[in-house]
């Protein structure tokens, strides 16, 4: 069985700021994006690591990560998957994961993995902690509603499947998304406070924090 992990790292990180794409700048001692490809490259169930970059990253990438396998993103993050599917070929299973979560952990990698014996896709997620309510004020129930991370695992046919029949001028959220647009089942296992996303500037801080806590 082979499994290929895709890291999209191909965004301009505007809301970050910054003289780099936050997914090169330096984070816990190095560059954001090899935290997570390094995470993945171990994990012994993990056959091969491609990484989706921008046009003109690719000298950043390999001053990151050295000679590895690399597709050029796209516009949306949607198109910068796609791209990077292309060169997971027929793998039978597939992780798609934001170079922008850098902390990623073994133990989230195998909950998504082993949840893929009984479904065609697995996200993880974790449970939303405020009290919600609509724009116009009324309550809305946080029963079963989670706030969902990456990676996210996909049986490889299913994922492919998904994004060749996903019409070109949509946008997605996220890649389950469009494997639901199928009709089709996707798992949430539990996700990881480390997972949090680098979306803005005193999110570096944020994380540096919480990678000094699980260090200890
Ligand atoms: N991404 C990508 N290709 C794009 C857009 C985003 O590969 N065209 C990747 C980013 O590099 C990131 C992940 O998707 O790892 C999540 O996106 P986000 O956090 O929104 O990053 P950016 O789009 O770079 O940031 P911003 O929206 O602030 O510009
Ligand atoms: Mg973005």
């Amino acid at each position: 069985m082979r499994t290929v992990a895709i890291i999209v790292a191909a965004g301009s990180g505007t809301r970050a700021g910054g003289s780099v794409p936050k997914q090169f700048a330096p984070l816990a001692g190095k560059p954001m994006l090899q935290h997570s490809f390094d995470a993945l490259t171990s994990h012994p169930e993990v056959d091969a690591v491609v990484v989706v970059v921008g046009e003109g990253q690719e000298t950043a990438l390999h001053a990151a990560l050295g000679d590895v396998p690399f597709a050029i993103g796209g516009a949306t993050r949607r198109e910068s998957v796609k791209n990077g599917l292309v060169l997971a070929g027929d793998a039978d299973r597939v992780l798609i994961h934001d170079a922008a979560r850098p902390f990623l952990s073994h133990a989230v990698i195998d909950r998504l993995l082993a949840a893929l014996g009984d479904h065609v896709g697995a996200i993880p997620g974790l449970p939303v902690a405020d009290t919600l309510v609509s724009a116009s004020g009324a309550s809305v129930s946080r029963e079963g509603l989670v706030r969902v991370q990456t990676p996210q695992a996909f049986r490889g046919a299913d994922i492919a499947e998904a994004h060749a029949a996903w019409p070109a001028d949509q946008e997605a959220t996220d890649d389950a998304q469009m494997v639901r647009a199928l009709g089709k089942t996707v798992a949430v296992v539990e996700g990881s406070a480390m997972l949090e996303k680098i979306t803005h500037p005193s999110d570096f801080a944020a994380a540096e924090a919480r990678f000094g806590a699980s260090m200890r």
